[in-house]
């Protein structure tokens, strides 16, 4: 590794249930560079009992966005934290033009900007089971599935040993209406990041590893990474 390894932004782009997060956790590690999870942030905050955590819930629960000032303030906080100076892994953010807008602005007034915006690409039929069966680690929010990725032991995160839950906003009208506002308000991203020659789509019908493959390639190429 040099010592003047610029920072490195990836935004992760993807339905709801197109593997995000699942993806998200693998290249953290492997690239040593920070997990940024607005939807982490607000479930963070709904533990925790805050205000933005009481806010954020009455629209998570109906499938809507949170409201882009509050999520832009929240996300630019996180991403002032110190372990993001090597850059940082964006899951879930932005979602809308006026969120990808602002992350612009933000990196660019540090001199930086967004490097690759993989778009994991899924059917619909695939999200919808995807997100039927997933089990989520309360303690490190690591991601499971009962047919696709089970963990050891029913219940139990492998990782961690954490009781394992499944999300309010994974029931069936919920889900659906979380696709419909993807479709309705996220979709033109991709034509935002295309324009700006920084999409790249990996086919995340997949298995979970040749996902993750596909996405540490098309990394690699616009990086010469890794960090190391
Ligand atoms: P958020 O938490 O971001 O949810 P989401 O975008 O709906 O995405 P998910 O977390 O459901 O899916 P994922 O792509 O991470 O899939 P995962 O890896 O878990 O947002 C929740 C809510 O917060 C929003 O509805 C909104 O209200 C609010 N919010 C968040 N960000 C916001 C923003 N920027 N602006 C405004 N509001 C915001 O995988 C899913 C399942 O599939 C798992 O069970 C996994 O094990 C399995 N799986 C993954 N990959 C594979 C594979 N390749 N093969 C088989 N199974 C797989
Ligand atoms: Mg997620
Ligand atoms: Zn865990």
């Amino acid at each position: 590794m040099t010592a003047a390894t610029k920072p490195l932004y990836i935004v992760l782009l993807g339905a709801p249930g197109a593997g995000k997060g699942t993806q998200a956790r693998l290249l953290t590690e492997e690239l040593g560079i920070a997990h940024v999870a607005s939807g982490d942030l607000f479930r963070e905050h709904l533990n925790n009992q805050t205000e933005l955590g009481r806010l954020a819930k009455q629209y998570m629960d109906r499938g809507e966005l949170v409201p882009d000032d509050v999520t832009i303030r929240m996300v630019m906080e996180r991403l002032e934290r110190p372990d993001c100076a090597k850059g940082a892994i964006l899951d879930g953010f932005p979602r809308t033009v006026a969120q990808a807008r602002a992350l612009d602005e933000a990196l660019s007034t540090r001199g930086l900007q967004v490097d690759i915006v993989p778009y994991i690409k899924v059917s619909e039929e695939t999200l919808v089971a995807r997100l039927s069966g997933r089990w989520i680690c309360r303690q490190c929010q690591a991601t499971y599935h009962t047919l696709f990725n089970p963990p050891k032991k029913p219940g139990v995160c492998d990782i961690c040993g954490g009781e394992l839950y499944q999300r309010s906003d994974d029931t069936e009208e919920t889900v659906r209406r979380r696709l419909q506002v993807y479709f309705e308000q996220t979709l033109p991203l991709i034509e935002y990041y295309q324009e700006r020659g920084l999409l790249v789509e990996i086919d995340g019908e997949q298995e979970i590893d040749a996902v993750y493959r596909d996405l540490l390639a098309a990394i690699h190429q616009v990086a010469g990474v890794g960090t190391e």
